[in-house]
């Protein structure tokens, strides 16, 4: 082969390989976003198809058929409509699922304590067992609350199913059907001999399962962490959040939750805010354009030091004061619900309902617990800030200190 042939077999190949990466590699390949201006937009102008494109896994994994996955928009505004009807909550009701939540809390927790031999407590399990079924007295107020076993089952099927997603093989695959089976054949027994509630009774259950409960256990899990164990005496010392909590949960009205504490500035709003900018459970947010997918990378954006300062990895509820401000500007790179007319519906319910889970949680996991050291304990007392990925504290465990 002369040396020209030569020359012109790698650009061949050169020219192969890139329109082969164009075509499938960067189509496949969600393209990052970051940049704060391009993500605003981005979101803003965002279509339902853009959406549901990127959203076809909900429909393969979980059957799931609602605003988040259609591109018909009639459908698409009744879902909307329908899940805003069910967001409504009077003072009233916010005192029951209030209540609710507490004396649920304290029976998961006891029955915790029974069952295992060392009196240990499976914090992310009583976290997602306390979510689970707070969303389902909720959204479907006529069920019966289930068995433990089955809350347990349900749980972690649906853990399993997200992770099985990010393995693509036929392995995978059979995996994934036999799971959905499982997941399936459990929420009829739950949701059986009982009306749907609020929601259609043909729907898929999951249809609101998974936006309500999914988004809402991770952030409920951290902020907790946060508050209960990882308040720095040095540099927050002024913020007592058990008596923070405390108040609102005897009182979990929305002019509460916005108020300042007394001799501090910090609200539960405040607390709820910092959570969502920390560990935003919809971490990152896809489109499909014209030509190629993006992620908007929200975790990203809300731990930026230039739009959060140098502290930005910092737990410190009180930087809410002056940064709701710049909001009003829309500059803000805060977007834990997305953006626009395809943002969230559940955005006032779902901080209120962040702070009562929380505040369910402190009632009963006072300073006398303390978080097993060793493994996933250990990262939790380090003043780093706490990791967001789904399993990572899977397996952290609370110990009550003998007094
Ligand atoms: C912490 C709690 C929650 C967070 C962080 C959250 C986050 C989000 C985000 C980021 C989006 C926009 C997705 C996109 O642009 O592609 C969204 C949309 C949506 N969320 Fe939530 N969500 C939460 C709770 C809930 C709850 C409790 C419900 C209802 C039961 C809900 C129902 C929906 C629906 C129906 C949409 C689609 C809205 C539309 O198409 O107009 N979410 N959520």
């Amino acid at each position: 082969m002369s040396f020209q042939e030569f020359f012109l077999l790698l650009i061949c190949l050169f020219a192969a390989s890139w329109v082969y990466s164009s075509i499938f590699h960067t189509s496949r390949t969600p393209r990052t976003l970051r940049g704060l201006q391009q993500c605003r937009e981005t979101l803003r102008a965002s279509t339902i198809a853009s959406r549901a494109a990127p959203n076809q896994q909900l429909v393969e994994v979980f059957n799931i058929d609602n605003a988040l996955t259609t591109i018909n928009k009639i459908y698409h505004a009744i879902w909307v409509r329908r899940v805003r009807d069910s967001l409504k909550t009077h003072d009233d009701e916010w005192n029951a699922l209030a209540i609710f939540a507490s004396n649920l809390r304290r029976t998961l927790l006891l029955s915790q304590i029974r069952a295992s031999n060392d009196r240990m407590v499976d914090l992310p399990s009583l976290v997602q067992s306390l979510v689970f079924r707070v969303v389902l007295q909720k959204f479907f107020p006529g069920v019966p609350q289930p068995l433990e076993e089955d809350v347990h089952f349900i749980t972690a099927r649906i853990n399993a199913l997200w992770l099985a997603t990010k393995i693509h093989c036929s392995q995978a695959d059979s995996n994934v059907l036999e799971l959905k089976g499982q997941l399936e054949t459990r929420l009829r027994k739950v949701f059986q001999a009982s009306s749907m509630g609020q929601i259609s009774s043909k729907a898929n259950r999951l249809n609101i399962i998974i936006p309500a409960y999914e988004s809402l256990w991770r952030v409920v899990l951290r902020c907790f962490l946060e508050v209960r164990f990882r308040n720095q005496p040095k540099k927050f010392e002024e913020i007592d959040y058990s008596r923070i909590f405390s108040r609102f949960i005897s009182h979990p009205n929305p002019s509460v939750f916005e108020a300042p504490f007394l001799g501090t500035q910090i609200s539960i709003k405040h607390v709820v805010n910092e959570a969502l900018r920390l560990y935003p459970p919809t971490r990152r947010i896809h489109r499909q354009l014209d030509k190629e997918t993006v992620k908007i990378d929200v975790e990203w954006l809300h731990r930026d030091p230039v739009s959060w300062g140098r502290d930005a990895e910092a737990f410190r509820p009180e930087r809410w004061e002056g940064v709701l401000l710049k909001d009003v500007k829309g500059k803000m790179a805060f977007m834990p619900f997305g953006l626009g007319d395809l943002s969230c519906p559940a955005k006032k319910f779902a901080p209120m309902m962040i702070g009562v889970l929380v505040a369910a949680l402190m009632g009963g996991v006072g300073e006398e617990w303390e978080v097993v050291d060793g493994g996933v304990g250990s990262d939790v007392s380090r003043t780093r800030v706490l990791d967001g990925g789904r399993e990572v504290y899977a397996g952290l465990r609370l110990r009550k200190v003998e007094g």
